[in-house]
């Protein structure tokens, strides 16, 4: 059976004051990654067909990114916070044409798992009109309550706030998450009311008024942790150590050896290949590529780098964005690379920048070598060559090209092109003066002697 076609909806109006920030709350991030990133990235890979994200007015921080994250993504203005079920009808445009299922997400929570929306579809598959994702709560205070009939069938939701002595004696809870296969949705949500404790229109109450227009509702249960809201810092570091645990499991399962995983720190995106070891102490930034084979030792930080396979990297390594890390290529302790690749091969072991070039393959970087890339306004290429060997405490002044096989004496700073197989050494000649320093010693050692007055 193919599914209807299916709207998501991703309510994010709400202002989030308790995060105590100038940036909106859902533009905070999680494993480097906007907690409305994640949200859109559940809404696209449960295959939603169109979405919609629900605005506050004057967000436009927020719809830029709804927009970057999923540029099929319709904008919607909630001109007053009146409530979730309010909240859903800012986008009425878009449900009048729709004609599926709809899903509806809160855009702060961000450790919702595609596989529990595919639990609720298939609920409406099996023949339930509402399908609502609950969870058992350690302190249920706050939260909507599901009631469950004596069929098993989710009855209503109530409010907290709303809700008598025997509905908050449960501990089942509305994480929010809702699906609904109803053929006149619009006209449920036309029928709830703000006759409450909070004056609000609840979306919730489209649990009753839809078994009261004869169409079913259940419950599906999901781990607690999953629906997380973010309102506050902790709740963001929370969000964060559990992103992590997960990221670590998941990386072991596929093959990683993380030595001691709980220091190991993962970004949303981060992809990592089979045999790889890790060792203590390495944090991913975004748009790392770690390919299979790489030994990646203590104390590194990686942002938009790819390491390919069997490289040897760090200990205290560095790679930014644009820095490639060629097949068996080691880098070392201390070693900064940023917009450069390093072929097959290539060495670096210590001490190093390695700014806006090319290293060769099987080219040996010497311990304080600096490809001097920037000049105060600009930024230019260095080429090393396949087999060059560039010496010790070199300067390499971009742009600046050092053929194949070129040998660059130590403490050089070079400055013009060096052709293949060439030795190039820009330095002054040594003096050497025989017995100089010992003389030298003893006249200090006189002018010290205190003298006889
Ligand atoms: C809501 C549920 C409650 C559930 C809880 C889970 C209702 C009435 N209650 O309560 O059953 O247990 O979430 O956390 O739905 N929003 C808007 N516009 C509004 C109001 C809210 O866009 O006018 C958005 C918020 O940005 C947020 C989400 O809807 O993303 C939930 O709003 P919130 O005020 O946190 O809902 P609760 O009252 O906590
Ligand atoms: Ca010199």
């Amino acid at each position: 059976m193919n599914a209807p076609p299916l709207l998501t909806i991703v309510l994010a109006a709400g202002k989030g004051t308790r995060m105590n920030s100038a940036l909106p709350k859902v533009l905070h991030r999680v494993a480097g990654l906007s907690i409305l990133g994640h949200v859109l990235g559940v809404a696209e890979a449960v295959g939603s067909d169109e979405i919609a994200v629900v605005l506050g007015p004057g967000m436009d921080a927020v719809r830029t990114e709804a927009l970057e994250r999923a540029t099929r993504a319709r904008i919607f203005v909630q001109h007053e916070q009146r409530g979730t079920a309010d909240a859903v009808l800012a986008a009425r445009e878009r449900l009048i044409h729709h004609r599926g299922d709809v899903l509806v997400l809160y855009a702060d929570v961000p450790l919702l798992k595609a596989e529990s929306i595919g639990r609720l579809r298939s609920a409406l598959d099996a023949g339930s009109n509402v399908a609502v994702l609950g969870f058992r709560a350690d302190d249920p205070s706050g939260y909507g309550r599901l009631l469950i009939d004596a069929d098993g069938a989710l009855q209503a939701i109530h409010e907290h706030e709303d809700a008598g002595d025997t509905a908050r004696a449960v501990t089942f809870c509305n994480s929010g998450v809702v699906a609904f296969r109803c053929p006149n949705l619009i006209s449920i949500l036309d029928r709830i009311g703000n006759d409450n404790a909070k004056r609000e229109f609840y979306l919730t109450d489209a649990v009753a008024i839809a078994r009261s227009a004869g169409l079913t509702a259940t419950a599906v249960e999901c781990a607690q942790e999953e629906v997380l809201g973010i309102n506050s810092r902790d709740q963001l570091a929370a969000a964060e150590r559990i992103f992590q645990d997960r990221a670590r499991q998941a990386a072991m399962r596929a093959g990683v050896t993380l030595i001691a995983p709980e220091t190991v720190w993962f970004s949303h995106d981060t992809e990592i290949g089979r045999d790889v070891t890790i060792e203590p102490n390495v944090f991913f930034g975004p748009g790392v590529a770690v390919e299979d084979n790489v030994v990646i030792h203590a104390n590194c930080h990686f942002t938009g780098a790819r390491i390919r396979n069997g490289a040897e990297v760090g200990p205290f390594a560095r790679f930014r964005p644009g820095a490639v890390i060629g097949r068996n290529a080691h880098i070392g302790n201390f070693v900064e690379v940023k917009n450069a690749t390093l072929e097959e091969g290539a060495k670096a072991n210590h001490l190093s920048y390695i700014g806006d070039g090319r290293v060769g393959s099987k080219a040996n970087i010497g311990a304080g070598t600096i490809l001097c890339n920037y000049d105060g306004f600009r930024k230019h290429n260095t080429d090393i060559g396949a087999g060059a060997f560039i010496g010790s405490n070199t300067s390499l002044v971009a742009p600046v090209k050092i053929g194949d096989g070129a040998y660059i004496g130590s403490g050089s700073v070079i400055t013009k092109d060096v052709p293949a197989d060439a030795l190039a050494l820009e330095r002054t000649e040594q003096q050497v003066r025989p017995g100089w320093a010992a003389k030298f010693r003893a006249l200090m050692a006189r002018a010290k002697t205190p003298r006889p007055t």
